[in-house]
């Protein structure tokens, strides 16, 4: 998989005469000497399949004007070190390397800086992302300068630093079959936390305990870990739309929001429920809940290609809209509602982002000034949420407090849509189940 990306994005460089200079992370202070768990960068990880710190890929593309052989592919990485690795754990080493991720050719890192002058030295364009880590840009440019002083006749220096975003993160954006194999991966241990998590959960546990739970579920299954922070959100802590604290108790009658994503292979899954803690939705939760699914199932239907991103949120939008009119806790008509924007109190986000290595996945929404449409190998999420703050003297106590968020991972395919995480308990009907650790045959399709 990651061989085949390194083809495409090899062939959109010699397109362009460009090379391309990708470093990994690095590791990153938690406290004092104590680190956080290492992930790799996306870019890096989506070319190479390699998770080690300190690493940097370098792709050179054989260019009409030049002798080479063919596209060069060097990593540059830590070389074996007996002695570090007692103390800071294995390593791949520069003699294994080709072999291993297969890359024409692997170099010790501290070599990186002095070979860059020559292996740049044919290119037009250098692909680059300015800006997370400053030293490593004064390094960049350093090897810029030296290519342009020693540049002669027919050689011309590198002119443009081209950053990743319309190059590489378009093909990100584009998820292969491969990829798609491992998000529906992701996706299927997601559901079985969910799942778990409605069976569990129950008035005076503690919303950590059932982060814990699904982290344990996410991990144990062989994930890489938690897409993103989870959010364990009892009651009106669901309207704080961030709310990663996950330490009150659950309260009998209160709401349980849960937005929590496996990360597969470095793949996200990112879904988010709403179930009563006692199992049982009362009247006013079940009618602001019904009108959520009615937004989510609406928006999802809608996703197929051809049609534009932000049309998925411009219809959830409108029928959230008209649910709270409906429900008299938005003064009509929906048109001017939507016009005025005084829903916003109430719904105060976007409905989808790109989603892949990356939670927030990279890729354009906009082209052109206009919004993109929709295409076979996207993959989005749809997920409306309607919140009603716990001190809104606006509508009635009996809604003061309610925050509902309904979240699924929809690939569009060449007909249509394919939601990958299908099955996890949405409908009223099959969440009540769901939480009484019943499992229910779906009517809903
Ligand atoms: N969990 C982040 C999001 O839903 O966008
Ligand atoms: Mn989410
Ligand atoms: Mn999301």
């Amino acid at each position: 998989m990651h061989t085949e990306h390194r083809q495409r994005f090899l062939e959109v460089l010699r397109e362009r005469r460009a090379a391309a200079v990708i470093p990994t992370a690095t590791h990153k202070v938690r406290n004092h000497d104590c680190e956080y768990r290492f992930r790799p960068d996306s870019d890096f990880w989506y070319l190479t399949g390699f998770d080690e710190p300190d690493a940097v890929l370098v792709l050179v593309p054989a260019l009409a004007t030049t002798k080479s052989q063919g596209p060069r592919t060097i990593l540059y990485l830590r070389e074996k070190d007996r002695e570090r690795e007692i103390w800071t754990g294995r390593r791949l080493g520069v003699a294994a390397a080709p072999a291993a991720l297969a890359v024409d050719e692997a170099r010790p890192i501290e070599k990186l800086w002095d070979d860059l002058p020559q292996l740049l030295k044919n290119v037009e364009r250098i692909v680059w992302r300015t800006g997370p880590d400053e030293a490593r840009d004064r390094e960049m440019l350093h090897v810029i300068s030296k290519l342009r002083a020693s540049a002669k006749g027919p050689v011309v220096p590198p002119l443009e630093l081209l950053d990743p975003a319309p190059l590489l993160h378009e093909l990100r954006l584009m998820k292969s079959p491969a990829e798609i194999e491992v998000m529906r991966r992701a996706a299927r241990i997601t559901k079985e936390a969910h799942i778990q998590a409605m069976r569990r959960a129950q008035p005076d546990l503690n919303e950590r305990e059932i982060d814990a739970l699904v982290e344990a579920i996410f991990r144990s299954q062989g994930g890489t870990g938690c897409a993103y922070t989870n959010i364990v959100a009892g009651g009106a802590n669901a309207c704080i739309l961030h709310y990663v604290e996950n330490n009150q108790a659950l309260r009998d009658g209160d709401l349980l929001l849960i937005d929590a994503g496996c990360e597969f292979d470095y793949y996200a899954s990112d879904v988010t429920r709403t179930f009563p803690v006692n199992g049982r939705f009362s009247a006013e939760q079940r009618a602001l809940y019904d009108v959520v699914l009615d937004a989510q199932l609406a928006a999802v239907a809608h996703v197929k290609p051809g049609v534009t991103f932000n049309s998925v949120h411009e219809l959830a939008l409108q029928r959230l809209v008209a649910g709270l009119v409906k429900l008299g806790l938005l003064e009509g008509p929906v048109e001017t509602a939507l016009e005025k924007e005084t829903y916003k109190r109430f719904y105060m986000h976007r409905t989808s982002h790109w989603l892949g290595l990356d939670v927030h996945d990279c890729g354009a929404y906009v082209i052109d000034g206009s919004s993109r449409a929709l295409e076979a190998g996207m993959v989005l999420t749809v997920e409306p949420g309607l919140y009603v703050a716990a001190d809104d003297e606006t509508v009635e106590a009996r809604w003061r407090g309610i925050g509902i968020r309904i979240e699924d991972d929809v690939l569009v395919t060449a007909t249509g849509h394919d939601v990958l995480t299908a099955g996890i308990p949405k409908h009223v009907d099959e969440v009540e189940a769901a939480c009484q650790g019943r499992a229910l045959q779906s009517v809903h399709g």
